[in-house]
């Protein structure tokens, strides 16, 4: 494997091993006592055309734990803003000997474009509103060490499902381990294609929660949305917004996630994301482990 550039590709086997390589590595992300510089003289760059907390840090962090030199390009500060090209961009990082370079961009196929124009490692830190593969990966690296199994999950996915890569490589990920996928938001935020993704797909969120093992909150991306498609966020937040009242419907032991960043009070109330069964923060220490293995295979 040269690149990693979305769910669909991957088969269980590969998904499993990065699973199985998280595993080994959360201890260290854990105890500083046990990082290991057993990637040292590998260099990685992270190149952000969008905003991120979580993954370019993630990233970061992952490689430093492994000994790797890793190193942020700012887009904003860069020659991007002088007309540099993204595979110019790419090969001149390749030129300085980076073997690894982790995107995001608002580009659906941004990454495929750049992984076959440089011969180091590319992973997909989100494209558009394609895939977010890594997201995904952490994800499911939660939900396995919480239910130890996918096979016949109910997972329910709520929120800005349209212009959600989180949503989409998710779905691709978790319909392939045999979990059954439901995605539920304003049918003005769902997206046809679900259906034809392996996912059901529903306006009813209180429904779509019933017998719930996970609830999966996603954040409403005004930034990307071209026009109104809810009345108000108070709107949103009362018909689609994920509250404690909404939960007692959930299956016993079920789990609540978000990628994250959450806005508080709209698709997710302060009190769910701070209740005993919210894993939200164990998702962003699971994501440096997945990305430790995911840095490890690719480099190596
Ligand atoms: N979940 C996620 O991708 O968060 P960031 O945008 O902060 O990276």
């Amino acid at each position: 494997m040269k690149d990693l550039l979305g769910i669909r590709e991957l088969s269980r086997e590969d998904i499993f091993s990065f699973l199985e390589a998280a595993k080994r590595h959360k201890p260290a992300v854990q105890d500083h006592k046990l990082r290991k510089n057993q990637l040292a003289g590998a260099s990685m760059a992270t190149v952000f055309y969008e905003n991120s907390t979580r993954t370019v840090m993630a990233f970061l962090m992952a490689g430093e734990y492994l000994g790797i030199t890793a190193k942020d390009l700012n887009v904003a500060t860069s020659s991007v803003t002088k007309g540099e090209t993204l595979i110019d961009t790419g090969l001149t990082l390749e030129a300085m000997g980076v073997n690894a370079i982790v995107l995001r961009h608002s580009m659906t196929g941004s990454s495929h474009l750049l992984a076959r124009n440089v011969d180091c490692a590319v992973i997909n830190g989100g494209d558009g509103n394609n895939e977010h593969p890594t997201q995904a990966l952490g994800d499911a690296f939660t939900i396995w060490q919480h239910k130890g199994d996918f096979e016949g999950l109910n997972v329910t996915i709520v929120g800005d499902i349209a212009n959600s890569r989180v949503a989409r490589s998710n779905v691709f990920l978790l319909t392939k381990l045999g979990a059954k996928v439901t995605v539920a938001g304003p049918a003005t935020l769902l997206n046809g294609n679900m259906r034809a993704l392996g996912a059901e797909m529903t306006t009813d969120v209180a429904a779509a929660i019933t017998g719930a093992d996970i609830v999966m909150g996603l954040r409403v991306q005004l930034e990307r949305h071209k026009a109104a498609h809810f009345p108000s966020l108070a709107e949103y937040a009362k018909f689609f917004g994920i509250n404690m009242e909404v939960l007692k419907r959930m299956r016993e032991g079920a789990i609540i996630m978000h990628p994250a960043p959450v806005n508080r009070g709209v698709e997710i109330s302060s009190e769910v994301m701070d209740c005993p069964a919210s894993v939200i923060y164990e998702q962003v220490t699971n994501g440096v482990a997945v990305r430790m293995g995911i840095l490890e295979r690719l480099i190596k």
